[in-house]
């Protein structure tokens, strides 16, 4: 039993493998009190621990200072304007024009599996993977219900909270805030870690100190956005990869979020994860219910890299629903940056028979081959094939490209208009915007309006047609830019602060619909690069374009960071042409696959453009990850080894569940004269096992010849380095890496590449 209820003493106490989660109910009335979560404890007698028995905790024994109790106590789901003066999780706005509420345990359930959250993603899992607790709680006095929803992972020290709540009064009551988890605890030594970034820039790492107050991330752009993450973690100070205390929170969700840390007075903390309460209003009528997302919770032990692989398992096994799950991601080739706007279909099967020859196994056909759109001022909306450029349309375009052998997809931005559209021109009421104001542009385009079902539909049976007609196994869905104004025509004014939510939700019913259809379709989201990487997105589209920055030293950054929370399966990644589009940086080649191996691995770029020498490289670098991927993608576990936050080097690896095989990255940024020799230390291997080490020794591919003998370096022959060690060794002293194998890897945005064997004995 993974979940218990002491009901002697009114606890509720969850397990997962490694952790435990600890509410009890308090008082006469039935206050819902958070009493632990970490490190797994094994007794359910420990109510004591919200000292109900001094003062002022016990509200109706000492009326006199209930507020001070209120103000106090470690509540699970805190309600509003009674006299709890730090932040609420829900509000209301009632018959009388006030906006308190407060809740009141009255019943629970406790069944094995997990139901499904109407219209929203959410983690899934067999009746024998999870179970799940149901807490149903009052406001008597709004005739108000709020069920709050807890399932355990024990496998992956996961448990996910969710909300629903029910209006049972004849009177409409307006939600105005409801938050999706909170919990109540010692602020202890605790820093705040979130992930913030900008466009072509995801995802990097924070880590500030709590201080008193509130300290928040959040997103008001219609999306979960480049600049902050719908994730918070509290980490210990001292914590490490392996070592230290992490409470990760992550929230299941596309669009606005508010993820919050406040320390009180008495030095306690109040996390909190939800939709962001600016702009939402949600009226309820009598009996109608409101869901509110699904948050992740989990807490690592272990340090940061306990975290990851526990996010990374519970992600790729009741998260990512769909054929692909347990499949191996198709190595593809895009045109984006091969061609941008200009293409037409000769160029395309050119791109696409070379790609072939390397062993390329899916061409995808990025933005501009529907409508009028020849650059990004018009076309967005019209998803019916430029003729001009493909005469036999994607049908016929996706059947040559199948004849050659590949598997062919195709790139949409189905929520997006330009003015200059026959979409628009016939339907210029379907873009959100408000009334009387300028309409904003970003990059032309203007956001449909997908909290009117109509639109959905007409979008829904636009994109089917195509995708009805042709051979497509990919699609990339892409998401170019901020919702503003948000305002929907097709709505009532006092309808107004639900367009946000119910904008995402027509998103996830345009998904759903979509993937019910068409289940053998890979999809891949996407929004200007990684403005939309979050796990309700995963649900759907197994892959999420980790970045428009296609830069390999910038890339090792942005993967690093995305890697905290999600399985490297996930991060699309590939290699592009230098000099970089984004950076107008050179890297070898090399180092372009040695960082793009760590996801889902593609090229980005016309390979007809590449020497001789390269295309051979591009060759093994394809039969490299056919050989790699299943431990790479499916089976293996990730480590950080050296962030690129902190230096000038960047290394991490990924080891088979049973520990026989790795593979370990190093990547430098500026080369280093007359420097001192460096250990990589690796990580998770099994101590006691011998591992053959290989690492490739030969040149990069731009390496000239003449040169490599002036300086004494090894040619094509020897160029495999190969020895044999321990785990523990591997582990504990490490790795040598020396400057001449770096100067040989090209010097500046080097890297090296190691494959570990176990051997047998
Ligand atoms: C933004 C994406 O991130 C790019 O990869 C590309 O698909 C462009 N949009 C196309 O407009």
């Amino acid at each position: 039993m993974n979940i218990q209820f002491d009901e002697k003493n009114r606890v509720f106490k969850l397990d997962t493998e490694h952790t435990s989660y600890v509410m009890a109910v308090v008082d006469n009335e039935g206050f819902l009190g958070h009493v632990y979560y970490g490190a797994k404890i094994s007794d359910t007698d420990v109510a004591y621990l919200l000292r109900t028995d001094e003062n002022p905790m016990v509200p109706s024994k000492n009326n006199r200072d209930r507020s001070s109790f209120l103000d106090t106590f470690p509540m699970e789901y805190p309600g509003n304007g009674v006299g709890d003066y730090r932040e609420s999780v829900i509000a209301v706005l009632d018959k009388n024009g006030h906006s308190a509420v407060q809740f009141f345990y009255r019943s629970h359930q406790i069944f094995d599996g997990k139901k499904k959250i109407p219209g929203l993603p959410a983690s899934f899992a067999k009746e024998t993977e999870c179970q799940t607790l149901e807490i149903v709680t009052e406001d008597p006095v709004l005739g108000l219900e709020a069920v709050l929803v807890y399932t355990v992972f024990a496998g992956s020290d996961v448990i996910t909270r969710s909300v629903r709540v029910t209006n049972h009064e004849a009177e409409t009551i307006a939600l105005t805030k409801v938050m999706s988890a909170s919990f109540d605890m010692d602020a202890e030594d605790y820093e705040m870690l979130t992930l913030h970034g900008s466009w072509a820039r995801e995802r990097q790492i924070e880590q500030r100190p709590v201080g008193y107050g509130k300290q928040s991330v959040s997103s008001v752009r219609g999306e979960s956005s480049h600049q902050e993450h719908p994730f918070v973690a509290l980490v210990s100070k001292d914590a490490t990869e392996d070592q230290g205390k992490v409470y990760g929170v992550h929230f299941v969700y596309s669009g606005n979020f508010l993820a919050q840390v406040e320390k009180n007075q008495f030095d306690t903390l109040r996390v909190m994860m939800g939709i962001h309460p600016q702009d939402f209003c949600w009226e309820l009528k009598q009996n109608e219910t409101f869901y509110a997302p699904e948050t992740v919770l989990v807490f690592s032990g272990n340090g940061l890299g306990g975290m990851t692989r526990n996010l990374h398992d519970f992600y790729r096994s009741h998260m990512i629903r769909s054929p692909y799950k347990n499949k191996k991601r198709p190595i593809l080739i895009n045109n984006w940056e091969a061609t941008y706007f200009d293409f037409n279909e000769e160029k395309i099967l050119t791109i696409a028979k070379k790609a072939k020859e390397a062993g390329v196994e899916l061409f995808v056909l990025d933005d501009g081959w529907f409508g009028a759109r020849n650059d990004d001022y018009r076309g967005l909306g019209d998803w019916y094939v430029n003729l001009e450029k493909l005469p036999d349309g994607i049908s016929g375009l996706s059947k040559k490209v199948e004849e050659l052998g590949l598997k062919f997809g195709l790139w949409v931005e189905l929520e997006m208009v330009n003015k200059d559209s026959d979409l628009y021109r016939a339907h210029p009421d379907w873009i959100i915007s408000a009334p009387n104001r300028f309409e904003s542009h970003a990059r032309h385009q203007n956001v449909l309006d997908f909290s009117r079902n109509e639109v959905v539909d007409y979008i829904y049976e636009m994109i089917a047609k195509v995708i009805r007609e042709s051979s497509i196994s990919y699609i990339k869905w892409d998401m170019n830019r901020y919702m503003s104004e948000p305002y929907s025509k097709g709505s009532a004014p006092c309808e107004q602060g639900k367009v946000m939510h119910k904008y995402i939700l027509g998103v996830y019913d345009l998904y759903t619909r979509l993937t019910t259809e068409f289940p053998h379709i890979l999809f891949e989201s996407c929004a200007s690069g990684g403005a939309r990487f979050d796990p309700a997105m995963l649900y759907f589209a197994p892959q999420t374009w980790c970045s428009d920055d296609t830069d390999a030293s910038e890339r090792t950054k942005i993967q690093y960071g995305t890697s905290y929370v999600y399985p490297i399966v996930s991060m699309g990644s590939h290699v592009s042409a230098v000099p970089n589009h984004q950076m107008h940086r050179i890297t070898p080649i090399e180092t372009r696959a040695n960082v793009a191996y760590f996801g889902t691995f593609g090229y980005e770029l016309d390979l007809n453009l590449l020497s001789d020498a390269e295309i051979e490289t591009v060759k093994k670098q394809i039969a490299f990850m056919k050989e790699h991927r299943e431990l790479i993608q499916m089976d293996g576990d990730f480590y950080r080894l050296l962030s690129p936050f902190e230096g000038n080097e960047t290394a991490w690896m990924v080891v088979s569940s049973d520990k026989t095989q790795a593979v370990a990255a190093f990547y430098q940024r500026l080369n280093k004269v007359n420097a001192s020799w460096l250990r990589l230390k690796l990580d998770g291997l099994d101590a006691n096992t011998k591992y053959e080490v290989s690492c490739d020794m030969a040149p990069v591919t731009s390496y000239d010849a003449k040169i490599a003998e002036a300086y004494g370096h090894k040619t094509e022959e020897d160029s495999v380095k190969t020895y044999q060690a321990y785990g523990d060794e591997l582990m504990s002293a490490g790795i040598p890496i020396d400057r001449e194998e770096l100067n040989k890897k090209g010097g500046d945005f080097a890297s090296l590449l190691y494959t570990l064997k176990k051997v047998d004995e």
